[in-house]
């Protein structure tokens, strides 16, 4: 099986990628990524009292290209995740969910995924619910650099053996 394959059968609009951990190396388009304007005002940056353990962080790539096409954190079971903006709306941040829900998620161990979106990012709720999301609550977070309480939404989804 190629590493891609797991997204072969995606929905139209999701786009096939690839995700591998981030190094060292990577740092920097991560930076860049993630103080892009318009990503910092809707990344959940530290989702807060995520049990497990540390922050990990995946590079998403083009499956046919290898470049490199958006970002993967979980912390525990909370998943957040963004891609550049001049790349928004070709299906890679529905490519780069249903990967990892069809194999990271699983290879980890994790029995649900717990998401996090501010109520007015209606493309990541649009995302997270085209792959079987479900709204569980309003919350109030802190969000990135504001540091004041804004109105987020959660979402979960269990992971199970087949998808
Ligand atoms: C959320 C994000 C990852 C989506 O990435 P993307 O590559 O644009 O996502 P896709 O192209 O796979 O899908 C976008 C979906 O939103 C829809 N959409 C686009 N603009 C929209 C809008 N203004 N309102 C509602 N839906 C919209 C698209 O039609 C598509 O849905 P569809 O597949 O049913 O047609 C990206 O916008 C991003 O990086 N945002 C900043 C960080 C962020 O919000 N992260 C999530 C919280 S941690």
């Amino acid at each position: 099986m190629s590493p891609c394959s797991a997204a072969d059968d995606a929905p139209d609009g999701a786009r096939r990628v690839l995700l591998r951990a981030a190094t060292q190396r990577d740092h920097g388009w991560l930076e860049a990524l993630i103080h892009e304007p318009e990503v910092a005002a809707l990344f959940n940056t530290a989702p807060p009292g995520a049990a497990g353990p540390g922050r990990r962080r995946f590079i998403a790539l083009d499956c046919g290209s290898g470049d490199p096409v958006g970002m993967v954190a979980l912390q525990g079971s909370c998943l957040s995740y963004c891609v550049p903006p001049p790349l928004w709306g070709r299906g890679y941040g529905s490519g780069m969910v249903r990967m990892v829900i069809a194999s990271l998620a699983p290879a980890l161990g994790l029995e649900w995924l717990d998401a996090c979106v501010l109520r007015h990012n209606a493309r990541s709720c649009r995302v997270l619910e085209n792959l079987g999301f479900q709204f569980a609550g309003l919350t109030t977070r802190e969000w990135g650099a504001l540091r004041v309480p804004m109105a987020a939404l959660r979402y979960r989804r269990r992971i199970d053996a087949a998808h």
